[in-house]
């Protein structure tokens, strides 16, 4: 297989090609240090403020539509940018220097203060601009969880979200509001024209970055390269390079294999590929599990999850990681693959110590595949932090019980933040197994848990509070399952 050692993106309608190239060099970096666009700003290098938020362009799954997505320049590495278009606050000022819509809404609005963090926030917007044709106050809400401003306040802003819509399409690609991708042809042939099926190596004569263009070649290249990092949509490796500050060689990124961006469900299982990203695998979840809605909402923000991945949260094997407990109540499995074959491993063998897990040497996983349990089967998950929206667990739980006359049956309880891994708790299970879910049967289950586990203390939770919540998460499971009204925490101080 012929291999490409330069990567070759588009900027300001411009084909930009680089070689010879840091593999951990950023976005921000390329934008700020390199072409000297500072409009793009650095706060925290960690992907929280949304202040170096940028625009991605690149041809769908299936390749006949764009996606148009914000991601945070800080910690996106620049060659993951290879067959895609970079849009930045820069880009969308007309060649008169005209404003665009969403700029001019933020000016006509008084959107901005001190203006660090404006140039990010006309990005979030501009992305939903671009998807959305008339969106809802939740709709903007959302568009904007990874945005913070710490002068302006967020009403002016919000107004500018709705204004953008009444001010002037000048009829090109980027003033027109949630165009059909499809339109854009052009965009999308230059687009495509870009990307082949070569393996990308390259390097600063250092060290080395690698994007292998199917699955056989990142086996291939995994097995040459045991100690390689693993790159998927970069929300966690990023920050050990930017908050670490570690130095990463090879990296192999998953990006260019189209084979893991795929999703296939059938009656028994829905397969996601390693590439899937969480803004394309979450409403497909929520079609088979719409009670996990708030979860995911509360999972980071628009940037974050248009770049991190369903399999890079599992392999990063955090314990207070987001998706795993629901993953592995459901009885979630992972394939995984390396050069010698295939095989499958259930989620919940898979986590053997704190950092620690069963992947071996040349494997990665290529897939996820989560069970659909029978209709009525109850699956919830709860996920508890210290603000709402953008913020880390303390803990969360994974909950899945079929009720047969209201008897449990097939209880299975994950739980994150509350052991060095994620982890089931049998005896709290037991308790509540063959039993009506009323209170005898939860409060045996409360009282199950200390048994089961003994969360530890630390910045986010104390282990006494982390311990008592985890059993009151139970009663609020009971009540959940009982149909008790409860507002969705979600709705307060929103206008729908
Ligand atoms: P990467 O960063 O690319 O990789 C993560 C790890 O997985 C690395 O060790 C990598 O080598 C390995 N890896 C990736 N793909 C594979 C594969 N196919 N096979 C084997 N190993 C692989 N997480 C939450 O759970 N909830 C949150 O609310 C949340 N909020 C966040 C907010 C911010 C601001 C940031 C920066 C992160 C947040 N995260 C959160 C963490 C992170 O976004 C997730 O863990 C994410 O799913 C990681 O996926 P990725 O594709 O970005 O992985
Ligand atoms: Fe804060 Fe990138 S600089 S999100
Ligand atoms: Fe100053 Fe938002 S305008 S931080």
């Amino acid at each position: 297989m012929p291999i490409r050692d330069r990567v070759r993106f588009i900027l300001d309608g411009e084909v930009v090609e680089l070689t010879g190239l840091d593999p951990t060099r950023t976005v921000l970096q390329f934008l700020r240090e390199d072409r000297g666009l500072v409009g793009t700003k650095e706060g925290c290098a960690e992907g929280d403020c949304g202040a170096c938020t940028v625009v991605v362009v690149a041809p769908d799954a299936r390749g006949d539509a764009l996606t148009v997505r914000a991601v945070n320049a800080c910690i996106q590495f620049l060659a993951t940018l290879d067959g895609k278009e970079l849009i930045t606050v820069e880009s969308l000022a007309g060649p008169g220097g005209d404003l665009h819509p969403v700029q001019q809404a933020m000016l006509e609005e008084h959107g901005s203060q001190c203006g660090f963090c404006t140039p990010g926030f006309v990005m979030s917007l501009f992305a939903l601009f671009k998807n959305e044709a008339a969106p809802g106050r939740v709709d903007i809400d959302i568009a904007l969880q990874g945005n913070l401003c710490r002068c302006t306040g967020y009403r002016p802003i919000i107004a500018a979200a709705g204004r953008m819509y009444e001010l002037g399409d000048t009829g090109d690609w980027l003033t027109a509001p949630a165009a059909d991708s499809t339109v854009d042809r052009e965009r999308l042939a230059r687009l495509r024209a870009l990307s082949d099926d070569q393996d990308i190596v390259i390097g600063d004569g250092v060290r080395t970055f690698m994007a292998p263009a199917s699955s056989a070649s990142l086996a291939r290249l995994l097995a040459e390269h045991p100690g390689a990092t693993l790159l998927a949509g970069g929300t966690d490796v990023g920050l050990w390079v930017t908050k670490a500050h570690r130095t990463l060689d090879p990296v192999i990124y998953l990006g260019r294999v189209g084979e893991l961006s795929a999703i296939v469900a059938d009656d028994d299982a829905v397969e996601f590929g390693a590439g899937v990203t969480l803004t394309d695998a979450v409403p497909v979840l929520l079609e088979k599990f719409p009670a996990l809605e708030e979860l995911f909402l509360r999972w980071a923000s628009p940037p974050i999850r248009n770049a991190a991945t369903l399999a890079g949260n599992i392999a990063n094997g955090s314990p207070i990681g987001d998706s795993m407990p629901v993953l592995m109540a459901l009885g979630t499995e992972l394939v995984l693959r390396s050069a010698e074959g295939v095989r499958t491993l259930p989620l919940e063998d898979y986590y053997v110590d704190y950092g620690v897990t069963a992947r071996r040497d040349g494997e990665f996983i290529e897939r996820v595949r989560v069970p659909l349990p029978a209709d009525g089967t109850v699956v919830r998950s709860y996920k508890i932090s210290k603000r709402f929206d953008q913020d880390i667990s303390a803990l969360c739980l994974g909950a899945c019980l079929a009720l047969h006359d209201g008897v449990a049956r097939d209880v299975r309880l994950a739980w994150g933040g509350m052991a060095a891994t994620i982890r089931r708790a049998a005896r709290a299970e037991a308790a509540l197994e063959g039993r009506p879910l009323d209170d005898a049967a939860v409060d045996a289950a409360m009282r199950a848990l200390r048994e089961d586990l003994e969360p530890i203390s630390d910045l986010r939770a104390s282990g006494a509070y982390r311990l008592r919540v985890a059993q009151n998460l139970l009663k609020r499971l009971q009540l959940d399952v009982a149909g008790e009204p409860s507002d969705s925490l979600y709705a307060h101080g929103r206008a729908h």
